[in-house]
């Protein structure tokens, strides 16, 4: 079968930016730096972008393209005994895909909601009825069926881009790349220049050096930059088999790390300024206004906007424009995901694509269903926290084992310097082979430590 390329080397930028930028950065970042030390956590998480991130992302994107492979049929190229940690980060991209399509299926929701300014007045109910969180894991009710609607609208249209392949998404990611970071920069300037934006701001830029000291700050700064960049999934490295072998690397991942972090940036300067606004409004102080992960994005931000100046129509518009802003910054990421799932088993088993993708569709929006009971986003966490932290971790530290000693780090540094524009140094194969399978190993091992106490 001939394999599906991307349209030009900037759909490919686009589609591993629009991967890697999600989610996670509109409320894991701004709320990992505000917990780890504000300023401080920049530190720990430039030295694990530059240290480890980008590396990683170089070798995922050769690997990928040097053997025209997705994750399990590369491993298994590179030694057939390691093919099932291809597989390991596929299973895990699955499960991750399967909760990930109803948080878009909560914001296809609230993105109606956006013009019914009640539920703003009092989010944290809204959100409690609406979502319909209970009080244990072991409480699973009823569907709430206007999440399985957003659910199912998620699926089709994640159905007709991928459908017709890399060629279509490259064509979407033109739009759902841009368009959330235009809103972050509209949203940012209207924080900015809110009364007592700068309250909020202090909370995330003021570094509390003395955070430093502290293991889990740097286990953060890690586990943030691997979590964003989308790899160890697998996902990088069905991108990259995508690419032509003579594709530029470094370059490409350079930017496609920066314009990720830019995205994470802009992302939480939007979101504390407004919150320091609340602050000030409200007379209380940041830290009783941030409720923790998701919360800041479904009860905080809301509740923000419905205290803007301006009456109810530019509340609406704001709030509108946010849930957009999240839409399509979280599409590309399912599409990032779904493709690399598909593509692993294409390469594996010859699977014709629409008719795998109709099965998928119909499993994601199954699973998902289970998600989206009442009771459902206690799993939602606690997926989200195991996958996020430990799977992901477990499949980097193989990868880079891999990588680094079974197909060999100067291999894969000579093959990024044959065709990239900017050479990289021997440093590459100390992080690799070394570097980052210790440190990660390291945030493992304290994680679960923690885990336990
Ligand atoms: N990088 C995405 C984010 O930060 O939201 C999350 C993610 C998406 C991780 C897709 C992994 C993935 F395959």
């Amino acid at each position: 079968m001939k394999r599906q390329r991307w349209g030009s080397r900037w759909a490919f930028i686009l589609a591993a930016v629009g991967s890697a930028a999600g989610l996670g950065n509109a409320w894991r970042f701004p709320y990992k730096a505000y917990t780890n030390g504000g300023g401080a956590f920049y530190i720990p998480y430039f030295i694990a972008l530059f240290v480890a991130g980008i590396p990683l992302l170089m070798a995922e994107f050769a690997v990928g393209q040097s053997l025209q492979s997705s994750a399990p049929k590369a491993m298994a190229k590179i030694n057939k005994k390691v093919e099932f940690i291809g597989w390991w980060g596929i299973v895990t991209s699955s499960l991750v895909t399967f909760y990930y399509s109803v948080i878009m299926g909560w914001i296809f929701n609230y993105l109606i909601f956006s013009f019914n300014v009640s539920w703003k007045e009092n989010p944290e109910t809204f959100f409690l009825e609406f979502l319909q969180r209970s009080s244990g894991p072991g409480e699973i009710g009823n569907i709430v069926i206007p999440v399985a609607i957003g659910l199912a609208i998620t699926w089709l249209f994640v159905y007709i881009v991928l459908r017709k392949g890399t060629e279509s998404v490259g064509k979407v990611v033109l739009w759902t790349v841009p368009l959330p970071i235009i809103l972050l920069i509209i949203l940012g300037i209207r924080g900015f220049t809110l009364e007592g934006a700068s309250t909020g701001l202090d909370y995330l830029f003021n570094p509390s050096l003395e955070k430093l000291s502290s293991p889990s700050v740097w286990a953060e700064g890690f586990g943030q930059i691997f979590y964003s960049l989308s790899v160890a999934f697998g996902i990088m490295i069905a991108y990259g088999s995508f690419n032509k072998k003579k594709q530029d690397i470094a370059n490409n991942a350079i930017i496609t790390a920066l314009g990720n972090s830019a995205t994470s940036f802009l992302a939480a300067i939007a979101v504390f300024s407004v919150l320091g606004y609340m602050a000030n409004v409200l007379s209380v102080k940041v830290p009783e206004v941030v409720t923790g992960g998701i919360g800041l994005a479904f009860v905080t931000y809301p509740q923000a906007i419905a205290l803007l100046p301006g009456g109810i129509v530019v509340q609406a518009i704001f709030g509108f424009l946010f849930f957009v802003m999240l839409l399509t910054l979280g599409i590309d990421s399912v599409f990032s995901l779904v493709e690399a799932i598909e593509s692993s088993f294409s390469d594996k088993f010859n699977f014709k694509k629409k008719k795998f993708l109709g099965i998928f569709m119909g499993i994601g929006f199954i699973m998902g269903l289970f998600f989206s009971t009442q009771g459902g986003i206690f799993w939602l966490d606690i997926f989200d926290h195991f996958l996020g932290t430990y799977a992901l971790l477990m499949v980097g530290i193989f990868e880079t084992i891999i990588f680094g000693w079974v197909m060999g780090a100067e291999n894969i540094r000579d093959y990024i310097n044959e065709v990239s524009e900017i050479k990289i140094g021997k440093w590459f194969n100390i992080a690799i082979k070394y570097i980052i399978p210790i440190v990660l190993s390291i945030i493992f091992v304290n994680g679960l430590i923690d885990e336990i106490k």
